[in-house]
């Protein structure tokens, strides 16, 4: 008879696939999935009786800023709670590693944290630094182009030289070495705005030999988010390289409605070019806060200020209102500061969230003393609200977003999907009762529904909260198997 440590009989099993599910036992030895199937055979230490409960391969948050926290606040309980197994961080051109500061971080690398945070100069010592750490959850890594810029250029307002590009590259190409999944870039923040395609284009080389792939928050995700979706899948074409639009949305009250049009713009790329997008489940995004979109329009929260931290957790116009100044003096006063944006429409949002080229990615900002909900509740919300609640999509279909989608496309070896010998990242949950708790004015509050995590085959959560063994590793690039 088979051996193994835990043995979750009688599961509902979502393997990561867009398959339907079937009633399965579902065996683990060490870190691994050993068997599974009907009715198994098996003499484990732990048994669960999972009748009634979904069993699906741990979620996999593609768009983070969880750079430090992975390190700094290991149990990763925003994270966890959720069900997420994995975190890909690096996102938006601000990683950090490998990163060396002059003075202090420039916006909006200062949402990673402040400058004692950016503590490796390599990628090997960041990497070092979570084997340490040992965090609750999986970490893989993208090299951000800003972070790049900050070490090899002076002043960020202009175009890299020749040689500032082939500095760049060449610690590009040694975070690659040391297993980074990919480059990323934030076009749109004034750190990298002034980075011609080409500049993207020349560091997109060492991408294509290392199969790494290519992930951008626009240079515009309002009026001009055509011609920014343009740019990114030229620069994957010339470079031969996948592309993932981050966050992508239509921002702005102007562009509401242009859901279709960006969407078919995707769809045409993909027609040639492995190209795709992430998404999280909220009408309103959030970051450093930004005179380009404070329009009186838009409703803005301001969730931290330097100068100002007591007016965190109030409306833009209610600030402005006491001054009695215009908002944008008012955000001019206020920063450097942090804000939620409610610039986007929940159609637009859903439209996006449900395209087959849609994966999950929470965009959570971890060292925000009032955060976006999205950091804690992204996962379940889609599958509460958006599966159970309003049918937007079928719980596979939902689950295949959050895990093997990921996987194969960043190149997660061996996880992602619910396979005997694949690593045993698991998330037990009701699919009846699984909901977000977190708010815009509660933002902490860890999820419903979920009844178990394991993290390399280590019970990591239950339903009573983590259970204080942390399992995570540093995932370095496999070999992509994205075949669109
Ligand atoms: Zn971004
Ligand atoms: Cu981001």
């Amino acid at each position: 008879m088979l051996n193994c440590n835990t043995l979750i009989r009688n599961a509902i099993v979502l393997d990561g696939s867009p398959a339907a599910p079937a009633f399965l036992d579902v065996a683990l030895c060490d870190d691994r999935i050993r068997a599974l199937g009907p009715s198994l055979q098996c003499r484990a230490q732990v048994t669960i009786d999972a009748t009634g409960l979904t069993l699906a391969p741990g979620f996999i948050d593609v768009h983070t800023h969880d750079d430090t926290s992975v390190v700094d606040s290991p149990a990763m309980l925003p994270k966890i709670s959720q069900g997420v197994t994995t975190v890909i961080v690096g996102n938006c051109g601000i990683s950090a590693s490998p990163v060396r500061l002059s003075s202090e971080p420039p916006d909006p690398m200062n949402l990673l944290g402040d400058p004692a945070a950016f503590r490796y100069p390599t990628f090997s010592e960041y990497v070092a630094a979570i084997a340490s750490a040992q965090p609750a959850v999986n970490v893989g890594a993208l090299v951000g182009h800003t972070s790049l810029r900050n070490n090899h250029m002076a002043e960020l307002d202009r175009a890299a030289t020749a040689a500032e590009i082939a500095a760049m590259r060449a610690q590009l190409q040694e975070a690659l070495d040391g297993g980074a999944l990919g480059l990323s870039s934030g076009l749109a923040y004034l750190s990298a705005n002034a980075a011609p395609t080409n500049e993207v284009v020349e560091l997109a080389q060492p991408l294509a030999s290392a199969r790494a792939v290519y992930t951008t928050h626009l240079r515009s995700e309002a009026n001009a988010i055509l011609d920014a979706m343009n740019e990114a899948f030229e620069i994957g074409r010339v470079s031969r390289v996948p592309v993932i639009v981050s966050h992508l949305k239509c921002a702005g009250v102007a562009n509401w409605g242009r859901s279709g049009e960006v969407l078919s713009a995707l769809d045409i790329a993909r027609g040639s070019q492995l190209a795709g997008c992430d998404c999280y489940p909220y009408a309103a995004g959030s970051s450093t806060l930004d005179l380009r979109q404070v329009d009186e329009l838009v409703e803005i929260t301001v969730t931290w200020s330097t100068p100002h931290p007591e007016m965190a957790g109030q409306s833009l116009a209610q600030i402005a209102n006491a001054w009695q100044v215009t908002q944008i003096d008012a955000a001019r006063r206020l920063r450097p500061a942090g804000a939620i944006y409610h610039s986007i429409s929940e159609q637009d949002m859903c439209r996006i969230l449900c395209h087959p080229a849609t994966m999950i990615g929470s965009d959570g900002l971890p060292n925000d003393p009032r955060p976006h909900p999205r950091l804690w509740g992204t996962f379940t919300r889609v599958l509460g609200r958006y599966v159970r609640e309003q049918e937007r999509l079928s719980l596979p279909n939902a689950i295949h977003k959050m895990t093997q989608m990921p996987a194969q496309r960043f190149g997660l070896a061996e996880r992602g999907i619910i396979r005997p010998g694949y690593f045993a990242d698991l998330v037990l949950f009701d699919s009846e009762k699984v909901i977000d708790k977190a708010t815009f004015s509660d933002p902490a509050r860890p999820s419903e529904g979920i009844a178990g995590v394991w993290v390399n085959g280590v019970l990591s959560y239950t339903a009573a909260g983590a259970t204080g063994h942390r399992a995570g590793r540093f995932l370095p690039r496999g070999m992509t198997t994205w075949i669109q």
